[in-house]
């Protein structure tokens, strides 16, 4: 049972969320340079009266502790993101980015807002619960290596410990007021690699004097396929996408060398590290028994998220208690990157999804569309939840 209805509450401060989601709207700050950003949170908390705030921690990130006045107890970590895209707005509202060539097109504007009426209205219900709520704002998650790994390595899940943590994504496929939750993993492993094949350049007449590294690059890419269809566990996972192929630029040249460029995406982390080995060994493999060469670059990405089934449950309860079970649903997995998946693998997490797409208004564009932008009436819920969830997790510990 949640311990009050906060859905009123969060509904009468409403217009304090959205003028902050549309200051940070028209100042868009890109990843690791949320300077202006993180002195607005900061100075907000201050104002709210949150506690032990620090700032510039991972780089831009601001940290606050909400303290339960009902005793000692758990820490909860709420969080939120921060950095905006390099995009050019397109939208024709009066709250437009005012610096041209970034935009907050991922709705992080709007995490960054409701996480701070969120801390605003569990200042004013402090009396109903015990332990404390953190709240965590991060730079860049846009950009790996990203900001919630900076802020872990600067210790922002300790002093005082994290046991638990919550985050949630606005979205633009589900309808405002939608809240969709979901156990197990939330979101891909994402990795990327670079491969250059060295062949020996030649006349394209002459192969029999040449390593052609463009049927090599041919073979890689074809065989690359397998790692999916022939190696991975027909119940877990994967994609292996090859996004960019570059060589040569003549009718009549055999070119020295070829370059591929690609994406992998897995969830689990037997398949992660199944794929960043076998790559490698493809190209190598094929490159040499060709008689040429692989110079293999494999970065990773993100982690897979991994939602806990006891936090979810909290989140989820708490999702029908005050939305009603018509707007609660189960999320579908799908294999975009989230650095929140970093504090997934650290403490138990629940990382849910918020509608916000209005079609009435238009307000239907995706996410990284110069035109997205999201229905603030959607706050609310997602508001509301975050905050219940993390009260009734904090008093059932
Ligand atoms: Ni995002």
């Amino acid at each position: 049972m949640a311990t009050v209805n906060l859905t009123r509450e969060f509904d009468e401060i409403l217009p304090v969320v959205v003028a902050d989601r549309r200051h940070f709207h028209e100042h868009p700050e890109l990843a690791f340079e949320e300077y202006e950003t993180a002195a607005y949170v900061a100075e907000r908390l201050r104002e709210l009266g949150v506690e032990d705030i620090k700032t510039g921690v991972g780089g831009t990130g601001v940290t606050g502790l909400i303290r339960g006045e009902r005793g000692d107890g758990n820490v909860v970590m709420l969080r939120a993101d921060m950095d905006a895209l390099p995009i050019l707005e397109e939208n024709a509202v009066d709250y437009k980015s005012q610096v041209d060539g970034k935009m907050h097109a991922c709705g992080h504007d709007a995490h960054t807002a409701m996480l701070l009426g969120v801390a605003r209205i569990l200042m004013q219900h402090k009396a109903e619960f015990k332990g404390t709520v953190k709240v965590l704002f991060q730079p860049a998650e846009e950009v790996p290596p990203g900001g919630a790994q900076a802020m872990i390595k600067d210790g922002a899940l300790e002093n005082p410990k994290v046991d638990a943590a919550i985050g949630l994504h606005v979205a633009a496929d589900m309808p405002a007021g939608q809240i969709a939750w979901k156990v197990g993993p939330g979101s891909a492993g994402s990795d990327r690699f670079r491969v250059v094949i060295q062949g020996r350049g030649g006349h394209a007449a002459r192969p029999q004097a040449a390593v052609d590294p463009v049927v090599i690059a041919a073979q890689a890419i074809l065989a690359l396929q397998t790692l999916v269809a022939r190696e991975t566990d027909p119940m877990d996972s994967a994609v292996v996408s090859t996004t960019a192929v570059i060589a040569g630029d003549a009718f009549n040249v055999i070119p020295d060398s070829a370059e591929i460029r690609g994406t992998v995406r897995t969830i689990s982390t037997t398949a992660r590290e199944h794929m960043a080995k076998r790559l490698p060994e493809i190209f190598t493999g094929i490159a040499q028994t060709m008689g040429g060469s692989a110079d293999v670059t494999y970065i990773q990405g993100y982690p897979s998220l991994q939602n806990d089934a006891a936090i979810v449950e909290f989140v989820r309860n708490a999702a029908i208690e005050l939305t009603g079970e018509d707007n609660v649903i189960e999320g579908k997995l799908g294999l975009g990157g989230e650095d929140f998946s970093y504090f997934s693998l650290e403490v138990p997490s629940c990382f849910f999804n918020c509608g916000t797409r209005n079609e009435e208004r238009d307000i239907v564009w995706g996410h990284h569309h110069p035109r997205f932008d999201v229905e603030e009436e959607g706050f609310v819920n997602g508001m509301a939840v975050m905050a219940t969830a993390a009260m009734d997790y904090l008093n059932a510990m």
